[in-house]
């Protein structure tokens, strides 16, 4: 009988609890006996680990956050803590780690199978930003929690005759703020990826304004060059120029809490489900990820040594659509 640990670590994400749960009704379905490791690698290393049942994981599918916690943990990025980790999990008889997290967490999880423990990654962040799946947990919620808000502020912004910048977070990744401005038919989009002359937007919303627009709505990502409080410097001493009223929003955390969609909630028990067939056929060190529609494994070795782009014909689409 296998014993087999899972963790999830980094920013938490909606739909992490839908696959924690998956992994471990799927671990016992086959038998196994199922441990849980309380807030990420930190518990890794204090051995903060214990049995968890079918019933452990009861009512949490529709719940956002980790019912396990989670950390960025600092110690991990040293070999002498992946080293306590692993023998954290040796001590308990523990066979394979499945780590559900992003691009930091499944760099941590690449050492520890470079040091020879089984590991298996599943795929989770809200910005989208990890090689090697399409799609990671968490980021259909985050995303339709940005279109939300984008719609609610429409309403006010019309209502004031109102330009709203609207940051949304996603790192240094620009998946989140395009994929929401285009859902949201936001005038401007502001990438990490693109370079963006902020005279360039100052000029949009003017035309926009002088085209009797009664709103105008700017998606800025969070690690995009002019984030939106540079903007807003940016913009106040152009005010005589704009037309609009600015005001901007920062959604911030917010996007990463709530109830997972159901898309999360069925990816994050597909992958939970991957990352278990994987355990069982020995193939280790891999991310478990989605993509052309199809459960994955990627080498966690080519994961964490490429970075994903965000798609340039998109960039192209919104343009022409704002
Ligand atoms: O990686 C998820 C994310 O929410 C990013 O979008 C954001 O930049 C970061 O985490 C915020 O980190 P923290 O929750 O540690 O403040």
């Amino acid at each position: 009988m296998k014993r087999v640990a899972v963790l999830t670590s980094g920013g938490d994400a909606p739909g992490m609890n839908a696959a924690i749960r998956s992994v471990v009704r799927c671990g016992i379905a086959k038998g196994w006996m199922m441990y849980g490791v309380k807030n990420g690698y930190s518990g890794l290393i204090s051995g903060n680990i214990r049995e968890i049942g079918t019933r452990d994981v009861g009512g949490i599918l529709q719940i956002g956050g980790t019912i396990l916690g989670s950390a960025r943990c600092e110690e991990f990025k040293t070999e002498e803590g992946r080293l306590k980790g692993i023998r954290a999990l040796r001590q308990l008889g523990i066979d394979a780690l499945v780590v559900i997290g992003g691009n930091g967490s499944q760099t941590g999880n690449y050492y520890l199978h470079t040091l020879g423990f089984p590991v298996v990654g599943v795929a989770s962040t809200i910005d989208n930003d990890l090689y090697g799946t399409e799609m990671a947990i968490g980021v259909d919620t985050a995303l339709n929690i940005a279109l939300e808000a984008i719609d609610r502020l429409k309403t006010t912004a019309s209502s004031h005759q109102r330009a709203f910048l609207v940051e949304v977070m996603g790192r240094d990744c620009g998946y989140l703020a395009l994929m929401a401005g285009i859902a949201g038919g936001a005038e401007y989009i502001l990438l990490p990826e693109v370079e963006t002359d902020p005279e360039e937007v100052a000029e949009t919303l003017r035309l926009a304004y002088e085209h009797g627009k009664e709103h105008a709505i700017i998606v800025v990502a969070e690690g995009a060059k002019y984030n939106a409080s540079a903007l807003v410097k940016y913009f106040e001493q152009h005010k005589d120029r704009l037309g609009f009223k600015i005001r901007e929003t920062i959604l911030g955390h917010v996007q990463r809490g709530g109830e997972p969609s159901a898309y999360d909630r069925i990816l994050a028990s597909k992958f939970g489900y991957g990352a278990i067939e994987a355990i069982d056929r020995g193939d280790f060190g891999v991310l478990v990820g989605q993509n052309k529609d199809e459960i994955t494994t990627v080498p966690l070795e080519e994961v964490v040594s490429h970075k994903k782009e965000i798609s340039m014909e998109l960039v192209k689409l919104a343009r022409i659509l704002d």
